[in-house]
């Protein structure tokens, strides 16, 4: 017999606001027809002034507990994944701690930039594997919005804020790929890469928190070529292969990244979930949210195989393979 780490419940918060591509044309050189057809974008949410990264997570929680129907006092531990905290520190993790009433148990923030959600995914599961918590709530959660340089067309265009969350509960299983719950992680970064994406501002540089740049090309060229090997990986250690999967649940950054990478794994697009169209890259939340959307509207349903893959700035990059 061997522990696993089972889905209970997922849910999501998106800001009220929505911006529509059409709204950058006021500004910028560019065009709703550039947007779209370069990366599957058609809108995205942004945080409201004085909104923060854990007030959309502690959002997100609430709905996850309650897909769930578990209260916070249930919750052993909380791991959040994102590269927009609140403040410098405490954790923002923390801060949706005590948003949530919870006072047991501990809390901690993931940096994996758009990774972020399969690094905590990882995270969360090897805490369950080790006995340190039985029941994790695992979030990602971004107000990209805040660190964009809305002048710079080839980056604000394609970035959003929301979050996503899961709570995982440790549940007896028979160490087969039948088994729900976490089957088999796969994480990897190569920090040579740093420059194609990062943020040219922090608290040990500038003392200030920076805007977001990339080198789109490269960090595209990389991501078709990574992901898919990642979520081979991923499979490869729980003994399946790409035509066990009903559902591949990616980072959701350009449609065409998505496409190839399907392509790649020869998974027909009728069996990704993609909500690009409407929330825009959210980085640590983008995957999350998919879940959330995917598995509310009844397409991903209880005992299905699902591959979540993604890749960001470190690069760092990694899967997770799930049975729901
Ligand atoms: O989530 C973290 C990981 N990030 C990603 O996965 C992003 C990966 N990269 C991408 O998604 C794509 O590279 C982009 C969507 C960022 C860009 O698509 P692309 O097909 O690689 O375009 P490009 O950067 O080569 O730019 C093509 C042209 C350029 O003009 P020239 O040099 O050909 O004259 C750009 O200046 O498009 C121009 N351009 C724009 N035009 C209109 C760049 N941004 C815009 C814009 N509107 N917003």
């Amino acid at each position: 017999m061997l522990v696993r780490a089972v889905v209970r419940g997922v849910g999501h918060y998106l800001p009220e606001r929505i911006v529509e591509n059409s709204e950058f044309e006021k500004s910028l050189d560019t065009s709703d027809e550039w947007i779209r057809s370069r990366s599957g974008i058609e809108r995205r949410h942004f945080a409201a002034p004085g909104e923060t990264t854990s007030d959309l997570a502690a959002n997100a929680a609430r709905a996850a507990l309650h897909d769930a129907g578990m209260e916070p006092g249930d919750i052993d531990a909380i791991v959040l994944a994102t590269s927009t905290p609140d403040l410098t520190f405490p954790s923002a993790a923390t801060m949706v701690q005590d948003k949530l009433g919870m006072t047991n148990g501990f809390a901690f923030d993931v940096q994996a930039v758009c990774a972020g959600f399969v690094f905590a995914l990882a995270n969360a599961n090897a805490l369950v594997l080790s006995g340190q918590a039985k029941r994790v709530l695992v979030i990602g959660a971004e107000t990209f919005s805040r660190i964009l340089d809305m002048n710079d067309r080839a980056t604000c265009v394609l970035f959003g804020d929301g979050a996503g969350a899961l709570v995982l509960e440790a549940q007896d299983g028979s160490g087969s790929s039948d088994d729900r719950g976490i089957l088999a992680t796969d994480l990897n970064s190569d920090g040579r890469y740093r420059d194609l994406l990062y943020v040219d501002g922090g608290v040990s540089t500038t003392g200030s928190s920076g805007v977001l740049k990339m080198q789109g090309k490269e960090v595209f060229r990389h991501a078709v070529e990574k992901l898919a090997t990642t979520a081979h990986t991923a499979l490869d250690k729980a003994g399946l292969t790409g035509d066990d999967v009903d559902w591949i649940v990616p980072h959701q950054a350009n449609l065409r990244i998505i496409k190839g990478t399907a392509n790649r794994m020869r998974v027909p697009m009728d069996r990704v979930i993609l909500t690009v169209q409407d929330h825009g890259n959210t980085s640590a939340a983008s995957i999350p949210l998919a879940l959330s959307t995917g598995a509310h509207d009844g397409r991903i349903k209880p005992g299905q195989l699902v591959v979540t893959e993604a890749i960001g700035g470190g690069l760092a990059w990694g899967a997770v393979a799930l049975r729901w």
